[in-house]
């Protein structure tokens, strides 16, 4: 069984996405991450941005396993790497980079092929799995988003405004919204689930739930 959960950056995707797998004994793949290797790896080897070629052979030379919370490119644990500020700037180009785009599409089929997995992204149940068996869009409003995310933000001792969080998300979410392909929507059968005001624990309840109305309406 294939779930897929996408939504907005800051909608809580990655730590429902994985609790659920976990709760659920499924797999878990979090896309997000294989972006993230590709734009630190072109950072690493100084590949200008604007050269797309030079931009899809560094994608192809990514060799990314996810290993439980851990991230290994090339054997290298990138765990905390790909997630500082200047990769997330520069993600866009791996993002709306078509060839990459399928490059990677490939390889999440692959990490699925014959599991149970709860997968998450962007396009995952619009573009990767249209055929999945369960499809969530989470989402919330942009304030919501951007308190939560300041929050966790100032647990880990980084202390930046609810201003400047909103700025960069709206940023992103553009991004995201506008890509030619591969863009963030939810798929014309997604169960959309709007977390405002909900708590983390409500909020991975009644995913499991639309989860488990599906595997129940399955034929064993
Ligand atoms: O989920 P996370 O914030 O780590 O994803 C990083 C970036 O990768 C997103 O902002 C989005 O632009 C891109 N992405 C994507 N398609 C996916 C997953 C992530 O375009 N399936």
């Amino acid at each position: 069984m294939i779930v897929t959960i996408d939504g907005p950056a800051g909608a809580g995707k990655s730590s429902i996405a994985r609790s659920a797998a976990t709760r659920l004994g499924f797999a878990f793949l979090d896309t997000g991450a294989m972006y993230r290797c590709v734009t630190y790896a072109a950072l690493s080897g100084d590949c200008s941005f604007d050269d797309a070629e030079a931009l899809l052979r560094v994608a192809r030379s990514c060799q990314i396993r996810l290993d439980g919370a851990r991230v290994l490119l090339n054997g290298e644990d990138v765990s905390e790497a790909i997630r500082t500020p200047e990769v997330t700037r520069h993600i866009r180009y791996a993002a709306d980079h078509p060839g990459v785009r399928a490059h990677l599409n490939v390889q999440q089929r692959e990490a699925a092929r014959g599991k149970n997995i709860v997968t998450e992204g962007r396009d995952q149940g619009s573009e990767v799995f249209p055929d999945a068996q369960c499809k969530i869009f989470l989402t919330a409003s942009p304030e919501v988003r951007a308190q939560r995310r300041q929050q966790q933000l100032a647990a880990a001792g980084k202390v930046l405004s609810v201003e400047e969080i909103l700025a960069d998300q709206n940023r992103r979410d553009l991004e995201d919204r506008l890509r030619e392909v591969g863009r963030l929507r939810p798929a014309a059968d997604a169960v959309v689930l709007n977390t405002d005001g909900m708590q983390p624990e409500e909020v991975l309840e009644a995913v499991l739930q639309i989860v488990r109305r599906v595997q129940d309406a399955e034929p064993a």
